[in-house]
């Protein structure tokens, strides 16, 4: 069969070999979340059309006002991850406490926690800009049959079994590693399935895109400034471009398939930026190592971050490698 008629369906059957011991626990994980994707996708898809723009009314634990799509995203997948026996706890950006999974026995033998970001680049629904979803999956650490505890969310980036996410772009996208390489599918809308249509993806070694919000300029720390005004400068591939969409999935994607840097710092107003580790930056800097690119705080590697927090920020530099670490060069000076 020609790669490019490979279903997603198909791929996560053929690539469960990965996993020596597999039960298809996690194969069946990922066809849940593409479900929800799909689901997700038909919302975003008619928002002009019917009452689901606009905000939602309440302010999440973030301190966000959440859209309404914010909320029905994070309905959609909690609702389709649930419904399956195979996680047993669900932590989401917009549920300040993680969930616990049916604590009936049968449902405590499940193995596996999602951590989501439903509805990522909210900011952008209103406007038709691309928006998506983020998520990031580990083993428990606790033993089965038990309930689900603190300490089965805070592990690690490095810890991750997958992590993906899916753009909601001008066409609808989900791109997945297992950590075995990173591989991209576009949906066919009219018959509702996603197709292999980005095999391997990788970051090209160096890129000239930088992506940041320079509105924040003034409150970044030196490095940053420094290393904008390198982007800047008249010299071999110098200036880059810049393109900064505000959904950290947009801007990542860019970046990886034309080659670039995501940088989301610390600042004087905000001590460790604005992305959450957990269900933003690790899933993403997984995807970004699977892809030969990197992430970093800009001092060392996000997978190596021992979490605190459910929600705890962090901040971001992640893209092609040869960027990401000229970047932790203008860090360190
Ligand atoms: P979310 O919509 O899930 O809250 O995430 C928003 C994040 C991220 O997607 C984006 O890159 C960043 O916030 C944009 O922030 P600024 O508007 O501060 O640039
Ligand atoms: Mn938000
Ligand atoms: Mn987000
Ligand atoms: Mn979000």
């Amino acid at each position: 069969m020609e790669k490019r008629n490979t279903t997603l369906g198909e791929f996560i059957i053929e690539h469960e070999s990965y996993f020596p011991y597999s039960t298809g626990e996690l194969s069946k994980l990922i066809n849940a979340l593409r479900l929800a994707a799909k689901v997700v996708n038909y919302e975003v898809n008619k928002a002009g059309l019917v009452d689901i723009l606009g905000a939602a009314g309440d302010i999440n634990v973030q301190g966000e006002n959440q859209q309404k799509l914010d909320v029905l995203a994070n309905d959609k997948f909690i609702r389709t991850l649930s419904n399956r026996e195979i996680v047993c706890g669900i932590a989401s950006e917009e549920e300040e406490h993680f969930i616990t999974i049916n604590s009936n026995d049968k449902q405590n033998r499940n193995k596996y926690v999602v951590l989501i970001d439903p509805l990522d680049g909210s900011s952008n629904i209103d406007v038709n800009v691309s928006v998506g979803t983020i998520f990031s999956i580990y083993r428990r650490v606790t033993p089965v049959g038990t309930p689900v505890t603190m300490e089965d969310f805070l592990q690690p980036g490095k810890n991750q079994v997958a992590a993906g996410y899916i753009v909601y772009g001008t066409s609808t996208m989900l791109v997945y590693t297992t950590g075995h390489g990173v591989n991209g599918f576009t949906l066919n809308p009219a018959i509702g399935t996603f197709y292999l249509s980005h095999p391997d993806m990788e970051f090209p070694e160096t890129g000239n895109i930088y992506s940041v919000n320079e509105g924040n300029y003034i409150h970044f720390p030196q490095g940053v400034k420094s290393y904008i005004k390198y982007c800047q400068m008249e010299e071999g591939e110098r200036p880059y471009t810049s393109r900064y969409i505000g959904s950290l999935v947009s801007d990542f994607h860019r970046n990886m398939i034309k080659g670039g840097i995501y940088i989301y710092p610390k600042s004087s107003i905000a001590s460790n930026g604005k992305l959450r580790l957990l269900y933003e930056c690790n899933p993403m800097a997984l995807i970004a190592e699977q892809a030969n690119g990197k992430a970093s705080d800009g001092f060392g590697r996000i997978l190596d971050i021992q979490p605190k927090e459910l929600h705890e920020r962090v901040p971001f530099f992640c893209g092609s490698r040869k960027m990401v670490e000229k970047a932790e060069e203008f860090m360190r000076g």
